[in-house]
């Protein structure tokens, strides 16, 4: 008897302390962060759904806030959390939300709009992407916090009521166009979430990629205070690591961009934080920026708690075709050469997997520099000479658009498509861009994008959702034939540098993703289109650098508005662009984002156009890619299966399963993760352009995916949809 006392007593201090931690971690399973857990891997420890039941699985609730903007081609790509049994995520206008995560019945509701009502009237100000949410707690388990992006403020918010915590940075946010050592007028705006070490956020941000483009700066902020804490520079400042790499040793002063947008992983027991980077502003011509762009389009190892550089590695030098770093890094433990290594593996847009020793910067598998094509640059370019291509693992998307890849889906598409591809001289990946122009493929939204990749760390095996559209990239003498000795002249010019990338020279956009603003008169007012111009709306970045007289000649040539006399007045304020003195003026561009896309919408190229692939980080072998997604009357038509474009990543879970959403038909799939088979979808309201979170509350297992739509020509929804086993 006498020995059963302490057990009890035992038992019973259990019970106040450390089972109360054990208690929660039983009874709730998964996704306390974006993309699952701090090693970016998108995996589901929970089992409940298996091969055997999947089919059961039902509708378990749905969640709207009656925020879809059909007309305005809202959008939703958050990858919602779940802490302690409650789900926070955001909505198409950036409401966050506090929900029951088993029942999906609302706890609160912040909008942004309380707290900035100089944009209240301007409600499309709010439309931007968010693509996931960050929880913070103290040692204690108070001060529960969660921080989220809304367009330049990163705003800290009571998890517990919804209420900005007023004491945090600036009254309850802190400005992501501060700290960054110059004055930022341009955009920048939080995207993908940044992820929490210790009382840290580290947090990156979307920049315009423009010549003038705001600097990319990696930044760790305090949790409690919002205070800045540490800044690691992307373009190396004088005496930093890089800064020799750079011919102009003013470039630091002057270019921006080099960012993070996509996202990051932390190695919680090193304390070291592996950051993917963007390209420098701007994209397709390089002139301005001659070398290799350090730290630009790297996987950079950080230490977490100082920002200290540890090692890096280049996937892409001097980028000249937007080949931006789209994903968060996976961490993963794997066997190699009798050795077991801890790895940070990276998916690139150009479908490779580069995989290092995430202690010292080592490749796995050797990366060769290859020799690329560097004839017919533009003049004033300095491509690089050399890539990194890995050995292993195998790419995931296929390398090489020839005419021998252009669709065949009738012998009249065939002809046309081909027609339209002679027209585009290159084809070998890292031709540089010229005016006789290259195909880019993987496309711009890659092979991999920003819904990143799921490893499962049991079978190290990689599932990425892999897109294989073609886009022609041309480029032109940046237009100067217009008069700018008139306001609409003058207008025309302020378009050609800083609209006509996406808005194309014509106005016409690109059919799916850049609306046409040919008669853009007649959907808004001009204090609208101005509205847009100044915040920006969905993927398109604001202008706010733009001054107010250029603006109004801006409008003046987009709603056609015949000359007055008052105009004078403003042009003698406004010299035109050819005469101010330009930051980083480049003298070609691309003459807009084009797919390449048939009569009917559909790729011309042969499927498949979007698929699910399986990669075995272990022998770095591809182990099967199948068709994701479809397009029914296609189908119908007894064509096999080509897959869509995708947008969104994969999850993986213990029970056997693949989910994604991503595809252009709304619907959600699961697939066996051992073969590839497809065995489970359901319709969703719309689009699920986001990646789903999975978790498990009291042993019940949970798949949500917010349904967006938006992008693409898809339509527009509001509604998160989670299933379970009735
Ligand atoms: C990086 C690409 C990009 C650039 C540069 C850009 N836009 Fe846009 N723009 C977009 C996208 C994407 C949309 C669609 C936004 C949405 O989903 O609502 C858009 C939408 C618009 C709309 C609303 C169209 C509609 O039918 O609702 C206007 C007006 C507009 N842009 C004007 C401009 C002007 C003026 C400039 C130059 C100052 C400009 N844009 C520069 C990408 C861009």
């Amino acid at each position: 008897m006498k020995t059963r006392i302490p057990l009890v007593v035992l038992a019973a201090s259990c019970l106040l302390v450390s089972c109360k931690k054990h208690q929660s971690a039983s009874r709730y399973a998964g996704w306390a962060t974006y993309a699952g857990t701090k090693d970016g891997d998108r995996y589901s420890s929970n089992d409940q759904i298996t091969l055997k039941n999947v089919s059961r699985l039902k509708v378990a609730w749905t969640y709207s806030t009656g925020d879809k903007d059909a007309a305005n081609r809202s959008q939703n790509q958050c990858n919602p959390i779940m802490v302690d049994g409650i789900l926070y995520g955001t909505s198409p206008k950036l409401k966050l939300f506090a929900l029951d995560a088993a029942t999906g019945e609302q706890k609160w509701l912040f909008d942004p709009v309380t707290v900035d009502t100089s944009k209240k009237k301007d409600a499309m100000a709010f439309y931007k992407i968010c693509r996931g949410v960050v929880y913070w707690q103290d040692s204690t388990g108070g001060n529960k916090r969660i921080f989220y992006s809304v367009g330049q403020k990163t705003f800290a918010i009571d998890a517990e009521n919804g209420k900005p915590i007023m004491d945090f940075g600036k009254g309850g946010y802190f400005d992501l166009s501060e700290d960054l050592g110059r004055k930022v007028n341009s955009y920048i705006s939080g995207t993908t979430p940044g992820v929490i070490y210790k009382d840290l956020l580290i947090i990156g941000a979307r920049v315009d990629e423009s010549e003038d483009a705001a600097p990319g700066h990696i930044r760790a902020y305090d949790v409690m205070t919002g205070k800045l804490r540490w800044i690691f520079h992307t373009i190396p400042q004088p005496g930093e690591i890089g800064f020799n790499t750079w011919p102009d040793s003013t470039a630091w002063k002057h270019l921006g961009s080099a960012n993070n947008w996509a996202g990051m992983a932390v190695d919680e027991k090193r304390g070291i934080v592996y950051v993917p980077t963007g390209s420098v502003g701007g994209d397709f011509y390089g002139g301005h920026r001659k070398g290799p762009d350090l730290f630009a389009n790297c996987l950079l190892a950080l230490d977490a708690v100082t920002g200290k550089y540890i090692w890096h590695y280049q996937v892409v030098h001097h980028d000249l075709w937007d080949r931006d770093l789209p994903a968060n890094p996976n961490l993963v433990t794997i066997q190699h050469d009798g050795k077991t290594i801890d790895a940070v593996a990276q998916i690139t847009k150009h479908g490779f997997v580069f995989m290092f020793d995430r202690t010292n910067g080592q490749p796995i598998f050797p990366i060769e520099e290859k020799p690329v094509p560097t004839a017919n640059a533009l003049p004033g370019e300095q491509p690089s000479p050399t890539q990194p291509i890995p050995t292993l693992p195998q790419p995931f998307a296929r390398q090489h658009f020839g005419p021998e890849d252009v669709t065949d889906i009738s012998p009249e598409t065939h002809a046309a498509m081909l027609e339209r591809y002679n027209k585009v001289k290159y084809n070998t990946m890292f031709t540089p861009p010229s005016k006789d122009g290259d195909w880019v493929f993987p496309g711009f939204d890659g092979g991999g994008e920003w819904g990143g990749a799921a490893v499962d760390p049991e079978t190290k095996i990689m599932y990425i959702s892999n897109t294989e559209m073609p886009w022609a990239q041309v480029m032109i003498d940046v237009p100067k034939n217009v008069d700018e000795h008139t306001l609409q002249g003058l207008g025309h010019a302020i378009y050609n540098r800083y609209c006509v990338t996406c808005h194309g020279p014509e106005l016409k956009g690109n059919g799916t993703s850049f609306p046409s603003l040919v008669n853009i008169g007649k959907k808004y007012k001009g204090d609208q289109v101005s509205q847009i111009i100044a915040s920006g709306r969905n993927m398109m970045p604001s202008f706010k650098q733009i001054s107010a007289g250029d603006k109004q000649a801006l409008l003046a040539f987009l709603l056609k508005i015949p000359a007055k006399p008052s105009d004078a007045a403003i042009l003698a304020k406004e010299p035109p662009p050819t005469a101010k003195n330009v930051q980083n003026p480049v003298p070609y561009m691309m003459d807009g984002y084009k797919r390449f896309l048939d009569k009917d919408g559909y790729p011309g190229i042969k499927p498949p156009w979007g698929t699910l692939d399986a990669v075995d980080l272990t022998s770095g072998k591809l182990l099967w890619k199948v068709p994701l997604g479809e397009y029914p009357e296609l189908t119908k038509r007894g064509i096999p299966k080509t897959g869509t474009e995708l947008y969104g990543g994969p999850v993986v879970t213990k029970g056997g399963l693949v989910f994604v959403a991503a595809t252009k038909d709304e619907m959600i799939h699961a697939f066996d993760k051992k073969t590839g088979q497809e065995v489970w979808s359901a319709k969703l309201p719309a689009a699920g352009f986001a990646t789903p979170a999975v978790y498990a509350i009291d042993g019940k297992e949970y798949v949500v995916i917010a349904c967006g739509g938006g992008k693409i020509g898809s339509k527009s929804g509001d509604s998160y949809v989670c299933f379970a086993l009735p």
